[in-house]
């Protein structure tokens, strides 16, 4: 950044330097040859200086004053006219910056992508495209020119970089491109990186696993091919792991415990659909309701959702939840945790959403639980 910002510098400084000149010429120049700017990565420094130098002799300006004015003396009129030709000058070479300072996005990721496909370029410049395709992928039309670009198929690659970081970075953007994005979560798909992703939510680099495992529910979420595909490659299985090891960093149970959330909902949506086995498995089930009894207020809210989805599902059983699962003990003793948090005002706004959030939960068990036990009236 700091190099691009010094020959944007010097090339203003040499744009001011040629204004002398062409002012000089007093001729009108041609406009149409200040469009041909570009942008450049650190590498081309050079190539830039370069360029810069050959159009700056062409860079001209649209001469329209209209010298119709009465002037006293021919001073004064050469006066307002170098003036306002200065104005108009000064105002082209504002806008040249502007294009200089905002190459389109599509432009950035084009060279991001080469830099990153380049072997051989340094590692550090592999780390910065990375970190430039991070940002540049959020906008939904830049996701989808990610592919156009080839980008999707190079940073796929880089999944299987020796360097933690940049695997971990390469997860990052294929999460961030296919969020909400079916276009690019088909396309991902197709290139096979969801059963990469899934074996590198194993990574003792919780860093690395993380993000491996938010991309894989940005390719899954809201998406049943490829729901069936994680499943095939036994995603359930590395859900309930992650779910029933306490020592597993709480990131990762964090998102874990919503994903299962959310694919539940999705289950319930699609009632077309044969529920899977996997949802009714009451070791899967007390896995996720134990998390209601752990200490961290953001992993309980979220085992919370995923218990009232679960709930909702046909397949479930309200006994299970009942007696293998202990529901009840586990919802009583989360009232009384956050009967406790109330006293803190702070908290309290948030501790009172948690507690409805609760008490709902407790509704949907024991409709569910009325359905198939008659309690005495
Ligand atoms: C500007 O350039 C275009 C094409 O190069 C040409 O057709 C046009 O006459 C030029 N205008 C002036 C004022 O020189
Ligand atoms: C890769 O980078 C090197 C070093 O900057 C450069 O000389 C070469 O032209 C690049 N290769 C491609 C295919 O862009
Ligand atoms: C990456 O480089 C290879 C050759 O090294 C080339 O065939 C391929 O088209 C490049 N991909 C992109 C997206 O630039
Ligand atoms: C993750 O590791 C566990 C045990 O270490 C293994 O059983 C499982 O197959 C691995 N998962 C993936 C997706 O590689």
């Amino acid at each position: 950044m700091m190099g691009r910002s010094a020959s944007g510098l010097a090339l203003w400084l040499l744009l001011l330097a040629s204004a002398g000149a062409v002012m000089a010429q007093a001729d009108r120049v041609n406009k149409s040859s200040s469009g041909g700017l570009f942008w450049s990565t650190a590498k081309e420094e050079g190539d830039l200086m370069r360029k810069s130098e050959a159009q700056e002799s062409t860079v001209g300006v649209d001469d329209n004053a209209d010298l119709d004015g009465g002037f006293s003396s021919l001073d004064g009129m050469l006066q307002w006219a170098i003036g306002r030709w200065c104005f108009l000058f000064f105002f082209q070479l504002l806008e040249l910056m502007e294009k200089l300072k905002m190459p389109s996005d599509a432009q950035l990721m084009q060279i991001a992508i080469a830099d990153l496909n380049n072997s051989s370029l340094p590692m550090e410049d592999h780390h910065r495209a990375l970190q430039e395709l991070l940002i540049l992928v959020e906008p939904i039309d830049n996701a989808n020119d990610l592919n156009k670009l080839g980008g999707l198929t190079v940073v796929i690659r880089e999944l299987d970089n020796p360097d933690p970081e940049i695997r971990k970075i390469s997860a990052w953007i294929l999460g961030k491109a296919s969020q909400n994005n079916p276009v690019v979560q088909e396309q991902v798909l197709e290139l096979g990186a969801l059963q990469k992703l899934m074996k590198m939510v194993n990574s003792s680099f919780v860093e690395e696993a993380t993000k491996a495992l938010y991309a894989v529910s940005a390719l899954i979420r809201k998406n049943l091919a490829a729901q069936e595909l994680f499943y095939a490659k036994a995603g359930d299985l590395m859900l309930q792991d992650i779910l029933s090891n306490p020592s597993i960093d709480i990131r990762l149970r964090r998102k874990t415990v919503f994903l299962v959330g959310d694919l539940a909902e999705c289950q319930l949506e699609s009632t077309h659909k044969a529920e899977l086995p996997f949802f009714s498995n009451r070791h899967f089930l007390k896995s996720v309701v134990d998390l209601i009894a752990s200490s961290d207020l953001d992993l309980q809210e979220k085992a919370l959702v995923a218990v009232k989805n679960l709930l909702q599902l046909r397949t479930t059983e309200a006994l299970v939840f009942k007696d293998y699962c202990d529901l009840d003990g586990a919802l009583e003793r989360m009232r009384k945790q956050l009967q406790q948090l109330m006293e803190d005002e702070y908290k309290r706004d948030y501790v009172m959403d948690l507690e409805s959030l609760r008490r709902e939960v407790g509704l949907v068990f024991h409709q569910k639980l009325g359905k198939v036990t008659h309690v005495p009236t």
